[in-house]
């Protein structure tokens, strides 16, 4: 079939055509939104590299939520972001820091009309920023597991129902799934960044979580981005130990890689439209150069294209509204 017999925009013409045939959707429940944890209260604190998003305080995060909920989102991403630091991040492993704190207020108060995902790392809570214990100058492996899993554990207590472990350590997974099962928490998922780069796109979230680091880089654990299929090890060892869905950031620069991952693996993939990518579409946005929401509908379409079932993203309210008026 060829021209004139066929014309491809016979489906064009009407919004109604277009739409019968779609193939991709967006839902809302597919949106899972980051929210900055801080201490105090009362505090709204809006954060400099990352307009529209803000350090909130306990109280602040449970009103938050209620918002949340009327839009229809159901999934929220934890961070926290500590005053208190020490040199290997044992700090997140107690119950009275600020992210098991919090849990324990939004379980309390919403039960499970949202689900909580912890983001289980050191770097929010150790005095270098970086993820882990540090001995000889570099992150070492084997002791930043003991403060992961016991962190994961502490998480979970308090009521956290999803684990999303972002450090790249090796076997983590399995050393997290371990201490989860060994304490009667079977039924929580773990969901793990099996998939994170080495990636200048995270710049505006360590501003956000002040977790810059002062010497050194992430390149020793986090993946090289010049590697093509490096990628499928990393999942295959996730899903060996345990894994039940896997994240995949950033998600923009990454699309080979989401679109590969669905490819290879028969495995939810949850991509993470990260800090960078939300804060290049705003700066664009504020010099009059696109229109933000249409350009995030269609990076946010891309990412689902791709294959991700899921997508965590700093646009979530916005995307809901738009979503509902429709
Ligand atoms: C840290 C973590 C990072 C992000 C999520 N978890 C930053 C990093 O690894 O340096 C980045 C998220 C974003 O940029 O939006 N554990």
């Amino acid at each position: 079939m060829k021209y004139p017999e066929s014309r491809l925009r016979r489906l064009r013409y009407n919004k109604n055509i277009r739409s019968l045939v779609q193939d991709v959707e967006i839902n809302i429940s597919d949106l899972i939104y980051p929210i900055f944890v801080c201490e105090g209260n009362n505090v709204k604190d809006e954060i400099e590299s990352l307009k529209g998003q803000y350090r909130l305080s306990t109280d602040n995060v449970i009103e938050k939520c209620e918002q949340l909920i009327k839009l229809g989102i159901k999934s929220i991403l934890l961070f926290g972001v500590s005053d208190k630091k020490d040199s290997n991040g044992e700090i997140a492993c107690s119950s009275d820091s600020i992210v098991p704190i919090t849990i324990k207020a939004i379980k309390e108060r919403f039960k499970y009309e949202i689900l909580i995902i912890a983001d289980l790392c050191n770097c929010s809570y150790t005095s270098h920023g970086h993820c882990g214990t540090i001995i000889d100058n570099d992150v070492d492996n084997d002791e930043t597991l003991k403060t992961l899993s016991s962190q994961g554990l502490t998480l979970v207590k308090s009521g956290a129902d999803i684990l999303a472990p972002s450090d790249m350590m090796d076997g983590r997974v399995q050393r997290i799934r371990d201490t989860l099962d060994m304490n009667g928490f079977e039924k929580i998922p773990i969901f793990p960044y099996s998939v994170k780069y080495a990636s200048s796109f995270y710049g505006p979230f360590r501003n956000a979580v002040d977790s810059k680091l002062e010497i050194g880089d992430r390149k020793t654990h986090q993946m090289n981005f010049k590697n093509t299929n490096e990628f499928i090890r990393e999942i295959e060892y996730d899903i060996n130990e345990g894994c039940d869905a896997i994240i995949i950031k950033p998600a923009l620069a990454y699309l080979d890689i989401i679109s590969k991952a669905k490819e290879n693996f028969n495995i939810p993939i949850i991509a993470y439209n990260v800090s960078g990518e939300y804060a290049m579409v705003k700066s664009a946005a504020e010099n009059n150069q696109v229109d933000e929401y249409e350009l995030t509908m269609e990076i946010l379409y891309a990412i689902k294209r791709a294959g991700a079932s899921a997508i965590i993203t700093y646009n979530a309210e916005e995307i809901a509204k738009i979503l509902s008026n429709k």
